[in-house]
């Protein structure tokens, strides 16, 4: 198979325009009354928690001026954490810390954030800097998701996360994101992350892009990124189906980490996905959907609707 295309062969290929996504994606298949539960990433955990479905344990909610002033105490008994707006997106405002000594706080990277900057931080999440429409915001403390050793090599100091996009509660498509030196230990593509396209029925590798391009290894590992293949797939497909009941939400990117002790882990949801995913399999949304809703039945269970998924999306 060829990894380089066109962008008139990627249009033959059916990849969503930008508009028609919009208007008849997310306007058809998503109640607006519902995206709150989604924009807001301490209700998707508690979504969660409700359904039993595996997510980041909340280590503090930061709301308020004075809780940030004495933050260190707060902090003082986890050597490790993740720092994240509650109605963030794309990576914004995310500070991940793997060590400190009180003093001075330690990025994926090894940079050091001084406690007056984590502060500043902190501050500036509650002012609403990196959130949605700029409005005041809270700032989630989580535990640091500590990522499978058989994905050293395809990371660079950051967690990977795996992107399903659930149609109508089936899951379509999929991609891993690899964070690079570029991505600053976070697994967002506009920011340089590796995208890797992903089959629906076995979780293997089936195509890769940084910026858009097609690319065959890790920049920074020098990886085959076309060896990738994610472990307890199923289980992966079965928890982004269950997030259509949860959310009542018809199109939707279901974000998951894979911790290495825990194992999968819904890190978010998102109701407004974006089109990368179909240039990281270099396939087109809209034959996928197509293709399923000749095909497949209407109220199946979670379970019923991957394996009905598994065997359509056939890879070979
Ligand atoms: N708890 C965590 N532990 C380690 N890394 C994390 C954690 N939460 C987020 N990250 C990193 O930050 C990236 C973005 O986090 P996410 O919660 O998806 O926020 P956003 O909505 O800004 O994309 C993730 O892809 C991951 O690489
Ligand atoms: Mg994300």
């Amino acid at each position: 198979m060829s990894w380089i295309a066109s962008p008139a062969q990627l249009k033959r290929r059916g990849v969503l325009g930008m508009n028609r996504r919009n208007i008849m994606l997310i306007g058809q298949h998503n109640d607006r009354r519902r995206f709150p539960l989604v924009d807001d990433k301490l209700k998707t955990k508690q979504l969660a928690e409700e359904a039993g479905i595996a997510a980041p344990g909340l280590i503090s909610l930061i709301q308020y001026q004075h809780q940030v002033r004495r933050i260190e105490q707060l902090l003082a008994e986890h050597s490790c954490f993740c720092i994240k707006p509650a109605k963030g997106s794309g990576g914004k405002g995310i500070l991940v810390i793997h060590d400190h000594d009180n003093q001075n706080y330690f990025k994926p990277n090894n940079q050091s954030v001084s406690l007056p900057e984590l502060k500043r931080h902190l501050s500036n999440i509650l002012a609403g800097l990196f959130s949605l429409g700029g409005q005041p915001d809270k700032a989630i403390i989580e535990s640091l998701i500590h990522f499978d050793n058989r994905f050293a090599r395809y990371s660079f100091e950051g967690v990977p996360d795996i992107r399903i996009i659930v149609f109508r509660g089936y899951p379509v498509m999929a991609m891993m994101r690899l964070s690079t030196e570029a991505s600053d230990g976070k697994a967002n593509l506009h920011q340089g992350a590796v995208g890797v396209g992903l089959h629906i029925d076995n979780g293997k590798a089936a195509y890769a892009v940084q910026f858009d391009k097609p690319v065959a290894e890790h920049p920074d590992t020098g990886q085959a990124l076309d060896q990738l293949v994610i472990p307890e797939w199923r289980k992966l497909l079965v928890m982004a189906a269950r997030c259509y009941e949860i959310t009542g939400l018809g199109y939707l990117g279901v974000d998951i980490v894979l911790d290495a002790h825990q194992g999968p882990m819904l890190l978010e949801l998102n109701a407004r996905p974006g089109l990368a995913i179909q240039i990281a399999n270099n396939v087109g949304l809209e034959q996928r959907m197509s293709q399923l809703q000749t095909v497949i039945p209407q109220n199946l269970s979670p379970l019923d609707r991957v394996s009905a998924v598994q065997q359509l999306f056939q890879s070979s």
